[in-house]
C-alpha cells in the first residue's frame, strides 16, 4: 500500500525483530479483558476487532480473548484501565481490567500502542485513568461539507449519503478518536445551520451516532439559538418564552428517540452575527439554561457547552476583555449541565497570546477549554507547526486564581474547584484528503490533542515521540531529528509572523499571509488596533495607562506582566507599547529584535529544510516529498511575512535593518 498516511498511527506493521515478535507471540497467547459484567457488547466487539487487526499486522496472530467479569476498581473510574500480566491455562497473557467497556477499549489500544512502539510487555502494570470526562473534537463543518477553517479538503461527513450509504471512513474516524481516548465529536459548525436540528438531518445523525457507538464516541451538536424561529415555527426564540422552552424540550425529547446517548449542543450566540439572548434583552445563563434544562430532565447526561468567545465590535472596550466582563457577573447564575467552553486566549488562536483571565474567574461556573487543532493562524496545514507545545504551555498555564498551582489543566479537569463535570474541546484539522488533515504531519497535532485531552500533564516531547514511533519506519537517529523538527516548529511560526507578542496582524479573510496593515468595516479590524505601531514604539498598552486587560489577571501575573521590567518577551507586545530603542534583554533594542526575530523565524525554516532533506530515505519517500514540498512553500511564506512586517513596521520605526537581517527582496 502506497504510505499515504491513511492509516494515521494505527498502522501495525509486522514488528521485523524475530526476538520482539516472538516475545510479544509469547505475551499475548490469550488476552483477559475484565470488566464488572464481563459480558459482550458492541464496544467489546469492536475491542475484539481493533485486537484482531492489529495482532494480526503486528504478530501474525489472531488473539484468544477472554471475556471475564471481575470487582469495579475505584481507581479506575468510569474510562480509565489497567494493563498486568496474567496465566491462562498455562499460557502467558495479558489482562486489561476497566469498569467499562470503553476503559478496557483505551485499554487495548494504549496495548497496541506499546507493541507498535516494540515497548517490553514483561512486569506489565500500568493504570491510566483520564483527568477530564468529555474530550471531544469540535468540527467546524458545515451541511454543504465546506470546512471553515478547514484545510484537509471537505467534510468527512457525506450527509447527502446519509443515512443510507455509511462511508467505510466513519468507522477509522471513530477508530482514531478512540485510540487515543476521544470519547465525543461535535460534528457541526458552531456557525450554526438549524437544519441539522429537523427531523430529516436527525436521521442522518443518528446514522452517525451507530456507527461511532461501539467506540465510545457520544455525538454532539451545535445549536443554532434562532432554530425555534426557523425551523419551528414560532416567532421569537426568547428563552424565557415558555413556548420556546417547549419547542426546545421536545426537540431534544426527538433526539433523544434518535439518539439516546446524545452527549448534548455546543452553542455560539451573541457572536460573529450568531443569533442569541441578548436580542430578547435575556444573558448567557439564560441561554445556556434553556438548552440544559430538557437535557437534565431527561437524566442521560446531557450537557450544554455555551461559548465564550463572545465579543461585540461595536464595543470601544478592549476585545480581549469583553468575554470576562460578560462572563464573570454570571458565575452561579448556570446550570449544572453548562459549561463555558473558553478559548485559550482571549483574543483568538494567535500564534501565541497570554491566556484568556477568564479560566479561574468564575468558580461556581463549570469551564472547559477549546484548543484549535486545525491551523487557522498557524499556515493551514502548509506550514509546520507542532501544536503540543502550544498547549502544553496553555494547560500548564498558573492562573493563581486559588494560589500558586491553580493551572488551567486543573481549571479544566475540574479538580481545582471540585466541579463534577470536565470537558476539553479541539476544533477539528481533518477533512477527506487521504490523510486526513493535508500535512502529513499535522496528524500529530489530532494526535497529541487527543492525548493530552485524555492527561493533561503528558509532556509535548513525549507525545511527539511517541507520535513519531507509530507514523514512521524510522530509525533513532531519524525519528529524533523528526521529534525536533516538530518540537521547534511552532515557535518558528511565532517568530516569522508575530513574534513578541505580536498578534492578530494577519490578512483579513484567509488568515494566512501577513496583513498588518489591514483596515476594514471595523474597529477591531482596523490598523492599528492591535499592534499600536506609531513613531514611539510598537504594542498594545494592556496595562493601567492603557485598556487595562492586565486588571484582569491574578496579582502575581499583573505583577509578571504588567511590568516593562519582568515581562517576557514572549507577551511584551501583547502587554505593553514599548518604545522602538526600548533595551531588551538581549541589549538590543527592540526594533532590532523585532527584525532579528523575523529573520531568526526564515533560518530556522531554513534549517529545517535541511534536516528533513537529510532525512531522505530515513522515511518512505511519499510523505518525505509530500513534507519537503510544504518546507519549500514554508519558506517562501516565511519570507513573506518577515520583509512584509518589517517594511510596515519600519514605516513608524523609522530604523534601518540591524546586520544579519536580510535585505527584503
Ligand atoms: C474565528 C474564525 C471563525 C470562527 C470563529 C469562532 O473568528 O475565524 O471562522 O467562526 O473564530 O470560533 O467562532
Amino acid at each position: 500500500m502506497a504510505e499515504d498516511g491513511y492509516r494515521l498511527w494505527l498502522r501495525y506493521d509486522r514488528v521485523e525483530s524475530r526476538e520482539t515478535r516472538s516475545d510479544y507471540r509469547g505475551a499475548v497467547e490469550a488476552i483477559v479483558v475484565q470488566t464488572p459484567t464481563g459480558e459482550a457488547s458492541p464496544t467489546i466487539d469492536a475491542l475484539k476487532a481493533e485486537l484482531a487487526r492489529g495482532l494480526d499486522g503486528l504478530i501474525g496472530r489472531d488473539p484468544t480473548v477472554h471475556l471475564v467479569a471481575g470487582e469495579t476498581r475505584d481507581d479506575l473510574g468510569a474510562d480509565g484501565y489497567a494493563l498486568t500480566n496474567v496465566t491462562v491455562d498455562g499460557d502467558d497473557a495479558v489482562r486489561i481490567t476497566a469498569n467499562s467497556d470503553a476503559g478496557a477499549l483505551y485499554g487495548a489500544f494504549a496495548l497496541l500502542r506499546k507493541m507498535q512502539l516494540r515497548e517490553s510487555l514483561d512486569a506489565l502494570d500500568e493504570v491510566s485513568v483520564p483527568k477530564i470526562d468529555r474530550r471531544l473534537l469540535n468540527h467546524w463543518d458545515n451541511l454543504n461539507r465546506f470546512v471553515e477553517r478547514g484545510y484537509a479538503g471537505f467534510s468527512l461527513w457525506e450527509w447527502n449519503y446519509l443515512p443510507d450509504i455509511l462511508s467505510p471512513r466513519y468507522t477509522d474516524y471513530a477508530r482514531a478518536l478512540a485510540s487515543v481516548g476521544l470519547n465525543g465529536t461535535v460534528v457541526t459548525n458552531v456557525n450554526a445551520n438549524a437544519l441539522v436540528l429537523t427531523p430529516e438531518y436527525l436521521t442522518k445523525v443518528k446514522a452517525l451516532a451507530d456507527v461511532f457507538r461501539p467506540w465510545g464516541i457520544r455525538i454532539y451538536l451545535t445549536a443554532r439559538f434562532s432554530a425555534p424561529m426557523e425551523i419551528g415555527g414560532l416567532e421569537t426564540a426568547d428563552p424565557l418564552d415558555p413556548a420556546v422552552q417547549a419547542w426546545w424540550d421536545a426537540k431534544v425529547a426527538e433526539i433523544y428517540e434518535h439518539i439516546p446517548d446524545f452527549g448534548g449542543f455546543l452553542v455560539k450566540a451573541n457572536s460573529e452575527g450568531q443569533p442569541g439572548p441578548w436580542e430578547y434583552g435575556r444573558d448567557h445563563a439564560d441561554g445556556a439554561n434553556l438548552l440544559a434544562k430538557p437535557l437534565a430532565a431527561a437524566g442521560r447526561d446531557g450537557i450544554v457547552m455555551w461559548r465564550a468567545f463572545v465579543y461585540a465590535f461595536e464595543d470601544t472596550t478592549d476585545r480581549v476583555k469583553q468575554a470576562y466582563n460578560q462572563f464573570v457577573p454570571l458565575d452561579g447564575k448556570f446550570a449544572d449541565n453548562v459549561l463555558v467552553q473558553i478559548k485559550n486566549g482571549p483574543l483568538d488562536f494567535m500564534p501565541r497570546e497570554a491566556f484568556s483571565p477568564l479560566f479561574g474567574a468564575t468558580p461556581q461556573t463549570n469551564q472547559m477549554v477549546e484548543l484549535q487543532i486545525t491551523q487557522e493562524y498557524l499556515g493551514a496545514s502548509i506550514q509546520l507547526a507542532y501544536l503540543g507545545t502550544m498547549w502544553e504551555e496553555v494547560l500548564d498555564q498558573d492562573t493563581y486564581v486559588a494560589g500558586e498551582g491553580s493551572t488551567i489543566g486543573k481549571v479544566v479537569d475540574g479538580s481545582l474547584f471540585n466541579h463534577p463535570v470536565s470537558a476539553i474541546a479541539g476544533v477539528a484539522n481533518t477533512g477527506d484528503d487521504r490523510n486526513w488533515t493535508g500535512h502529513p504531519l499535522a496528524q500529530a497535532n489530532w494526535y497529541a490533542y487527543g492525548r493530552l485531552a485524555w492527561d493533561h500533564e503528558l509532556g509535548a516531547r513525549d507525545i511527539a515521540t511517541e507520535w513519531t514511533g507509530l507514523t514512521f519506519d524510522a530509525d533513532e537517529e531519524a525519528s529524533t531529528q523528526i521529534v525536533d523538527l516538530l518540537m521547534g516548529s511552532r515557535e518558528t511560526v511565532v517568530n516569522y509572523s508575530m513574534p513578541l507578542g505580536l498578534h492578530h496582524i494577519m490578512e483579513r479573510g484567509h488568515h494566512y499571509g501577513p496583513g498588518p496593515w489591514v483596515t476594514g468595516g471595523r474597529a477591531d479590524w482596523t490598523s492599528p488596533y492591535y499592534h499600536q505601531a506609531d513613531e514611539v514604539g510598537l504594542g498594545a498598552n494592556r496595562i493601567a495607562s492603557g485598556t487595562n486587560a492586565i486588571e484582569q489577571y491574578a496579582p502575581e501575573l499583573q505583577e509578571q506582566w504588567g511590568q516593562l521590567a519582568n515581562v517576557p518577551d514572549e507577551l511584551l507586545l501583547w502587554f505593553h507599547h514599548v518604545p522602538w530603542d526600548y533595551e531588551m534583554r538581549s541589549g538590543r533594542t527592540l526594533w532590532n529584535e523585532l527584525a532579528l526575530r523575523y529573520q531568526q523565524g526564515v533560518d530556522e525554516v531554513r534549517a529545517m529544510r535541511a534536516t528533513w532533506a537529510d532525512l531522505r530515505g530515513g522515511i518512505d519517500e511519499e510523505r518525505w516529498d509530500a513534507v519537503r514540498q510544504r518546507l519549500a512553500l514554508q519558506e517562501k511564506d516565511a519570507i513573506e511575512w518577515r520583509d512584509a512586517c518589517l517594511l510596515y513596521f519600519q514605516q513608524f520605526s523609522q530604523r534601518p535593518l540591524p546586520e544579519g537581517v536580510e535585505a527584503p527582496a
